[in-house]
């Protein structure tokens, strides 16, 4: 079969009764076509046009308004998508394969997605499908080696978290730059450290994607709170231990420690997980303690959790400050506050910790 010319004028007809027929993007002439060969077809295209929605509301084809991924593609005998990654997982599973015009088979589209707290391995299946499938990644500066190296050749890498001077690209410019790739027809893939929204901005992204009417979707990440929990075997909840978990940030929009409630947060008894803390933590510190917090509260600070500079400081509410200061913790760290924090060795035999847990 001339599958290269499929949407062409062909000099013979393609008869495809039957046949399922995967369409991964296109319009409705190219839905239309294989509707009309008999095809029993299934349309994957997260921006479809108004006849491709017609069709699928009159019953004539499956429509899901989503990425493609591999599994779309069992039981199907004929993918038909723009050449690129999807052509290569239909070839590699010997289902013939049709061109659609590059025109009229990409709309663009982003992807906003969570990369974990920096190891690989904690990284979704459907975040590695994201990134393998992308023409633009645009990634923090946390992003580690071993995620990019997961980008395809010929893909473009955008670096926004480069440090230019002492900033990074603002965040206006590069909720301007996504949305710009994606109206050129392309797949941007906007990799964020942790979860995307979770201390990650990605709500301001996603809101002016909205705007831009750019098709979106948002593949979640393991947070860095999770991340350090699961690494020392703490659990962030535990019966009769702690009832409620906190991710607080300690970084306010101004450079200071926000104004929390922390009369609240220290009666609630629940676990703290503070993101951007190592600046602040003394006043941090001093504030849950004027709230009431008991001084010899369990607290540790883990730095580059799951990389391999990873660095821990156990101690207490009262102590953890002067800890973090004395080893210089520079690097993204997380501090956990709470009473499950002592049940590090005990439920999972969490590696040495370097410094004996003050009193
Ligand atoms: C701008 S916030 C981004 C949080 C991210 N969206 C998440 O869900 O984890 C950056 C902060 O996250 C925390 N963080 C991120 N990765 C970390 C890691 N590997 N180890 C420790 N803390 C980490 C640190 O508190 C760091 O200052």
């Amino acid at each position: 079969m001339p599958t290269d010319s499929l949407l062409d004028p062909a000099p013979f007809t393609l008869g495809l009764h039957g046949l399922r027929v995967l369409l991964v993007g296109g319009d409705m002439a190219a839905a239309d076509y294989l509707l009309r060969r008999g095809a029993l077809l299934h349309v994957i295209n997260p921006a479809p046009d108004a006849g491709t929605l017609a069709l699928a509301a009159e019953g004539r084809l499956q429509l899901d308004c989503r990425a493609f991924i591999p599994a779309d593609l069992d039981g199907v005998r004929l993918c038909v998508a723009a050449p690129g990654p999807t052509h290569d997982a239909a070839a590699a599973r010997g289902v013939v394969v049709g061109a659609l015009p590059a025109a009229s088979a990409r709309t663009g589209r982003a992807t906003l997605v969570g990369a974990g707290p920096g190891d690989a391995g904690l990284l979704t299946v459907r975040a590695v499908e994201a990134i393998r499938d992308a023409d633009v990644v645009m990634y923090d500066k946390l992003i580690g080696p071993e995620v990019l190296a997961l980008i395809r050749p010929g893909a473009r890498r955008i670096d926004v978290g480069k440090r230019c001077g002492r900033h990074a690209m603002a965040q206006g410019a590069i909720n301007t730059l996504i949305v710009r790739h994606a109206q050129a027809g392309r797949h941007v893939v906007r990799l964020k450290g942790g979860d995307p929204f979770v201390f990650g901005r990605g709500g301001e992204e996603l809101e002016s994607l909205r705007a831009a009417r750019v098709p979106t979707e948002v593949v979640p990440g393991i947070t860095a709170a999770l991340a350090t929990a699961a690494q020392l075997g703490i659990p962030l909840t535990h019966r009769g231990t702690s009832r409620s978990l906190h991710l607080i940030t300690a970084h306010g929009s101004d450079d200071r420690l926000p104004e929390h409630d922390w009369t609240a947060l220290a009666r609630a008894g629940g676990t703290l997980a503070v993101y951007m803390g190592v600046r602040t933590l003394p006043l941090l510190a001093a504030r849950l303690l004027t709230a009431g917090m008991a001084p010899d509260t369990p607290a540790i600070a883990v730095e580059n959790a799951t990389l391999a500079g990873e660095r821990r400081m156990p101690g207490t509410l009262a102590g953890i400050a002067d800890a973090v200061a004395a080893a210089g913790l520079d690097g993204p760290t997380l501090v956990l506050i709470g009473a499950v924090v002592a049940l590090a060795d005990a439920e999972r035999g969490a590696p040495a910790i370097e410094n004996e847990l003050a009193a």
